[in-house]
């Protein structure tokens, strides 16, 4: 027996939490950063104060990000999120006490910027406030306007610079949809009637409508009380899509029935006249039994066919992945161009041995291309921004961390999305940045 074998898998490798918050600004760069990308990348992800963690999802938030401007990358910060875990790391996330109290966030799942503020997220509270240089504002409510949680993948409309999000919990209402104003105000709050407490991890939306996704992963206090994950599959949960105007209420939504599966990341959705288009990344299930119980999850499309009320259903790619995105300005809107971290072989416990990539879908030709980071390199989501003055969808760079297990540091790498060339435009080197979940390009015109 090992050391190793005390250590939860999630925790292994490049799981590991780092313990300290750096600020290094000498940073050595490869290649040529792009001198219109102004702004931040910053990624989000669990990283548990006290070294250990019952679960991935259970860890502290830390952003990571990296500060380009003018050519140059002028700093590499990773911050905590200070939540009252934070603060007190012996607070359990399960404690039906902290379960209520919406300032209780582990803030570690994704992190947007929205009507000049940068939001840290995490599905079951209020988000947090981060300035520019990643420290803690604090919680906010939307002026007392939030009463309940609040999604960690909000969408922020191109066309409107509305954040449509929403809310879901373990006690009624179990949804409650919500639309913040490009202002930042948050003007509607709409509860939505479903079929019970499911985890609604993240939501779709088009020009008009919102597409919700009510799955079979249903929470069960019995395992909460247990101290245990407290979602669990339901075979007999009816899986459906409800779709509904983005000013709409409950009244206005209309459920289109699908074979059980969960979906915790649509890639984008839009409309085709009386159809609506939605690209997912697909689990035939989750937490069936007891622990990670995760199939292979694939790009699948999904057709709403809202005259005859039915849903096609079609499996894209045979290749394992997940964390999809699109273009911010493609979200809602019709994309050709859909963007996929690549597995190698689900979680491996020897770092040298994964390899990851960024797919690249091309929904109009139905090709998929990659970038292959190779033997013992890893990397992330990728998040794509936009060329100056770009000329087609793709025009632009595709940005990740990634780790490299044979010298155990981490890089930025920004790649050419057009061309998925394997070799980065720019490659900012870091130190360990640990594996973590979502995060954005937040341009400087949009939070500073
Ligand atoms: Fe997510």
């Amino acid at each position: 027996m090992s050391m190793t074998d005390d250590i939860p898998v999630h925790l292994r490798g490049n799981g590991a939490p780092v313990t300290e918050e750096r600020t290094i600004t000498d940073l050595k760069v490869t290649g040529a950063i792009p001198p219109e990308l102004d702004g931040r990348y910053v990624r989000n992800g669990a990283n548990p104060v006290t070294g250990m963690s019952d679960h991935p999802f259970f860890g502290d938030g830390m952003v990571h990000g990296v500060r380009l401007r003018g050519g140059k990358a002028e700093w590499y910060r990773n911050r905590y999120v200070k939540t009252p875990f934070y603060a007190d790391p012996n607070k359990s996330i399960l404690d039906l006490e902290n379960l209520g109290d919406m300032r209780c966030s582990k803030a570690n799942t994704h992190v947007v910027g929205h009507a000049g503020k940068i939001l840290a997220l995490e599905e079951g509270h209020f988000p947090y406030v981060l300035d520019g240089n990643l420290e803690t504002v604090g919680a906010t409510n939307y002026g007392g306007m939030l009463k309940g949680s609040f999604t960690a993948h909000p969408k922020i409309c191109p066309v409107t610079g509305e954040l449509l999000a929403f809310g879901y919990s373990y006690a009624e209402p179990y949804l409650t949809y919500l639309r913040v104003s490009a202002g930042g105000e948050l003007v509607q709050v709409e509860p939505i009637t479903v079929g019970g407490p499911t985890m609604m991890h993240d939501f779709n939306v088009t020009q008009n409508k919102i597409v919700f996704m009510d799955l079979p992963a249903v929470f069960s206090m019995e395992a909460a009380l247990r101290g245990e994950m407290p979602i669990k599959w339901d075979a007999e949960y009816p899986a459906r899509l409800g779709v509904m105007p983005r000013t709409g209420t409950d009244a206005d939504v209309t459920w289109y029935d699908i074979d059980p599966c969960y979906v915790f990341h649509p890639m984008n959705s839009y409309e085709d006249g009386d159809k609506i288009i939605l690209d997912v990344a697909r689990f035939e299930y989750i937490w069936r039994d007891n622990g990670m119980d995760f199939p292979n999850p694939y790009l699948w499309r999904w057709t709403i066919d809202t005259v005859t009320g039915k849903v096609k259903e079609e499996q894209i790619d045979d290749r394992s992945a997940e964390f999809p995105r699109v273009a911010d300005a493609h979200v809602a809107q019709p994309h050709r161009y859909g963007y996929m971290m690549g597995f190698s072989a689900g979680l491996t416990d020897d770092p040298a041995e994964a390899e990851g990539s960024i797919l690249k879908y091309d929904r109009v030709a139905g090709t998929r291309t990659s970038i292959e980071f190779g033997k013992g390199r890893v990397g992330g989501e990728p998040v794509f921004a936009a060329a100056a003055g770009a000329t087609s969808e793709d025009d632009g760079y595709l940005m990740t961390y990634v780790y490299d297990a044979s010298n155990d540091a981490s890089e930025l790498v920004v790649f050419d999305a057009g061309t998925m060339s394997s070799t980065p435009v720019a490659s900012v080197q870091l130190p360990r940045v640990p594996s973590g979940f979502h995060g954005s390009w937040i341009p400087a015109t949009v939070a500073d």
